[in-house]
């Protein structure tokens, strides 16, 4: 693999789930990783995995809709690591309800982790990447873009990523700066399996039932989205810009 050797790499929300196997690829890639996670704990154990797999990271204490926070933690990493050239917007949660149910704090909550977090960490890591006209991001937006039921907020929020998305690619591809984003399906990670309890199925059961209506009969695992997310880091990519791949094992 390699292509991404002493490069720094920064993946939000990668203490646990699809981040944390983004990370570990970007890491095999040879990147340097800034593990960002509003739950220390869990960005240290990731970062400890890397360590002990030879690669390089650090762990970072961020909330991502927190634009104080993210500014120093960019300024952290690049005293730390160096210049950011690599930045995968991850971090994510789920506030589900129907619309009559939903509270403006679930619909608040949800904008601000999802589209002001990819906001605020594009606008504080570009200033590298342009600065070395050199740098991907990725946003992750969902098949929820599409249209999901109890999730007006999270199908809004992924659908507005997509927009972002295009935007910084026309914006940011004169830099040699490219953008793109996974739209994951149904992966198997805390997320979904909170979702099924939520809805008072056992996660293993839910799982079979979602399986049953994927093309290539499963569900999809983290490293399924985190190999997309490498393909489009790949100083090789550099042409794939603007782009929104859906991975939920068919079309
Ligand atoms: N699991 C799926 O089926 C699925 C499908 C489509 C899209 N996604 C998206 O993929 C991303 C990762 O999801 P996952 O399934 O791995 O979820 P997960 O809950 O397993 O992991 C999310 C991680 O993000 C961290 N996080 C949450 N809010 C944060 C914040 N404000 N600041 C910093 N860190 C924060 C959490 O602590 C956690 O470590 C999310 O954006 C999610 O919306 C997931």
């Amino acid at each position: 693999m390699g292509g991404l050797e002493g490069r720094v790499a920064i993946v939000t929300g990668s203490g646990q789930g699809i981040g944390r196997a983004e990370a570990e690829v970007l890491a095999a890639r040879g990147a340097r990783l800034a593990i960002w996670d509003w739950h220390l704990d869990l960005a240290e154990a990731t970062a400890a995995h890397i360590i002990s797999h030879g690669g390089v990271a650090k762990a970072y204490r961020v909330d991502v809709g927190d634009s104080l926070r993210v500014e120093s933690a960019m300024e952290q990493v690049r005293s730390d690591l160096g210049p950011v050239s690599v930045l995968v917007n991850n971090a994510g949660i789920t506030r589900d309800n129907l619309l009559y149910k939903m509270s403006e704090d679930d619909w608040d909550t949800v904008m601000n982790i999802h589209l002001k977090g990819a906001f605020l960490c594009s606008r504080a890591a570009q200033a590298d990447m342009v600065k070395h006209r050199w740098g991907r991001i990725v946003l992750t937006s969902s098949t929820s873009a599409l249209g999901n039921r109890g999730q007006s907020n999270y199908a809004t929020a992924k659908a507005g990523l997509q927009g972002l998305t295009r935007t910084l690619a026309i914006e940011l591809g004169p830099f040699n700066i490219t953008v793109n984003a996974v739209a994951p399906g149904f992966i198997d990670t805390d997320m979904t399996r909170g979702t099924a309890r939520r809805l008072n199925l056992d996660p293993e059961q839910f799982k079979e039932a979602i399986s049953s209506t994927v093309p290539v009969g499963r569900v999809g695992v983290p490293e399924d989205v985190a190999h997309a997310v490498g393909f489009f880091c790949d100083p090789e990519s550099s042409y794939v810009s603007g782009q929104v791949l859906y991975i939920r094992g068919g079309p």
